[in-house]
């Protein structure tokens, strides 16, 4: 299992459904990873086993995976063909696979249950919609997410969870500094488990935003979207 704690923060690429063979050789070749840092990088599956090059504190990460373990269930891949290509993450909850493909809480647990049987890291993603937090809900759901999409089995170091507000991923808001802080806040104080889990921000994160993010003292790095299909772009951030 990695030893996140040597690390001053965790930076994410989520590339969702974008990227092919040249531009992941290109960014490969561009990518700049500074050894302070975490870097993971979620590219499709397929291209996965491509991007483990020699660079040090660079891993890979999938997008998703089954909540199966074997058997009839065509299309899918299980945690342990993730492990046995050696992938060391695993974004699971992700809002767009809640919102597009009906995922619970629930399978959220399963899987991230499956992942940690095989020590991949499962990046466990929770997040409010703008009703929500308009409705005062943000707390709530945040909550009753976290409850029933983490496993018993997780722990720090075994586990990370992605604070992700629905309403600013790909949208170019963001919520203030400050609610950014108090939101870490209260997930790491919903149970003393969680006091010790390090909490990454997601939602419109760029070069111009990430450094003031991650130095805030309860987020511990960020995961990145659309700012991650720019290799410059990310470079600045993960710098
Ligand atoms: P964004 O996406 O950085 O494009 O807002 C973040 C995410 O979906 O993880």
């Amino acid at each position: 299992m990695i030893n996140l704690d040597k690390y001053s923060s965790i930076f994410i690429a989520n590339w969702k459904l974008n990227g092919n063979s040249l531009f992941l050789k290109d960014y490969y070749e561009k990518l700049k990873v500074n050894s302070n840092n975490c870097t993971i990088i979620c590219s499709p599956s397929i291209y996965l086993k491509s991007l483990k090059g020699d660079k040090e504190n660079l891993f890979c990460g999938a997008q998703d995976v089954s909540s199966f373990k074997e058997g009839a269930y065509t299309g899918e891949l299980s945690a342990a063909m993730l492990k046995d290509n050696n992938i060391d993450f695993c974004l699971v909850g992700h809002s767009e696979r809640r919102q597009y493909f009906a995922e619970t809480s629930k399978n959220v647990n399963v899987k991230s249950k499956n992942l940690i049987e095989e020590n991949i890291i499962p990046v466990i993603c929770i997040g409010e919609t703008l009703e929500q937090k308009e409705n005062k809900l943000t707390e709530e759901i945040l909550f009753t997410q976290i409850k029933n999409s983490i496993p018993i089995s997780a722990n720090q170091q075994n586990a990370l969870i992605a604070y992700e507000p629905v309403w600013a991923i790909g949208t170019g808001l963001t919520p203030t500094l400050d609610e950014i802080n108090q939101v870490h806040e209260l997930i790491k104080n919903f149970d003393k488990k969680y006091i010790n889990f390090k909490v990454l921000y997601g939602g419109s994160v760029k070069s111009s935003n990430s450094k003031e993010i991650t130095q805030l003292n309860y987020v511990d790095g960020c995961l990145i979207g659309g700012a991650s299909l720019k290799v410059d772009e990310f470079n600045k951030i993960i710098s």
